[in-house]
């Protein structure tokens, strides 16, 4: 008998212990604690953690100023390839407002939004190769702010190319290096293509084909 009653124990017991794979020993997303002291179950980030490759300790980069005035120099090498990534970012994100030739035309603004200033007015065209990282970083007035879509280093190449946008709407033959020459007729030998003529489009609006005869009175128009 008495082992009857230690083996009915030992299995209310083991019943208390149990527990279900449904309910689990884990706090549920900003439930209440009583393990910590200000009993929150979500907890705070150790103060200075800092997440992997989100240092951005270099503030120039980051930010385009310095000492709170926008610098004039690019935080890395200009080359080839940081203009045609530059060109390429910035016929995605900014020519739909700003037109690929920078003048405040993009497509958008011809369909009513707000139009933006042309990049090659005196005001921008002196301002600080920083400021224009620092419009894409915060926005400016309508222009909604481009920080998410564009990365720092892409920012930075969108500015690089914008200042050549400038730089090319403002080009004399002086820029030419020295030795070199704007070609403004082709070398002997070359045939130029006459320009291309889509189905007679151009043509027919300025000869207008002749007059079809009138028809005869009272006769049949075959269609
Ligand atoms: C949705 C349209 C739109 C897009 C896209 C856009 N902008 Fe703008 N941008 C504007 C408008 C509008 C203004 C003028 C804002 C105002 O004056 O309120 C402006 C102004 C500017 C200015 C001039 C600020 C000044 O001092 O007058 C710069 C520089 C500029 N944008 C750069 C960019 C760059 C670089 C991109 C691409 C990353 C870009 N924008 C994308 C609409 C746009």
């Amino acid at each position: 008998m008495p082992a009857c009653l230690l083996a009915a124990v030992t299995l209310l017991l083991l019943a208390g212990c149990r527990q279900d794979m449904q309910v689990q020993p884990y706090q549920r997303p900003l439930v209440e604690s009583d393990f910590y002291a200000d009993r929150r179950s979500a907890r705070p980030i150790l103060s200075g953690t800092v997440a992997r490759g989100h240092l951005e300790a270099d503030a120039y980069f980051y930010t385009g100023r310095i000492g709170g005035n926008d610098g004039d120099y690019l935080p890395f090498p200009v080359t080839a390839e940081v203009m045609a990534r530059g060109q390429q970012r910035y016929n995605i994100y900014c020519a739909p407002c700003h037109s690929e030739v920078g003048d405040g035309y993009g497509m958008i603004v011809q369909r009513g939004f707000k139009r933006p200033p042309s990049y090659h007015i005196d005001r921008l065209r002196k301002a600080p190769i920083g400021y224009f990282f620092d419009v894409m970083t915060n926005g400016f007035g309508a222009m909604p702010d481009y920080s998410e879509q564009v990365s720092a280093a892409d920012r930075w190449a969108i500015a690089a190319y914008i200042r050549a946008l400038q730089l090319s709407q403002h080009a004399t033959k002086a820029d030419v290096p020295t030795g070199e020459q704007v070609a403004s007729t082709p070398p002997p030998g070359v045939f130029i293509m006459p320009a291309y003529d889509t189905q007679g489009a151009t043509t027919a609006a300025s000869t207008p084909p002749p007059p079809k005869a009138a028809p005869a009175k009272g006769g049949e128009q075959k269609p």
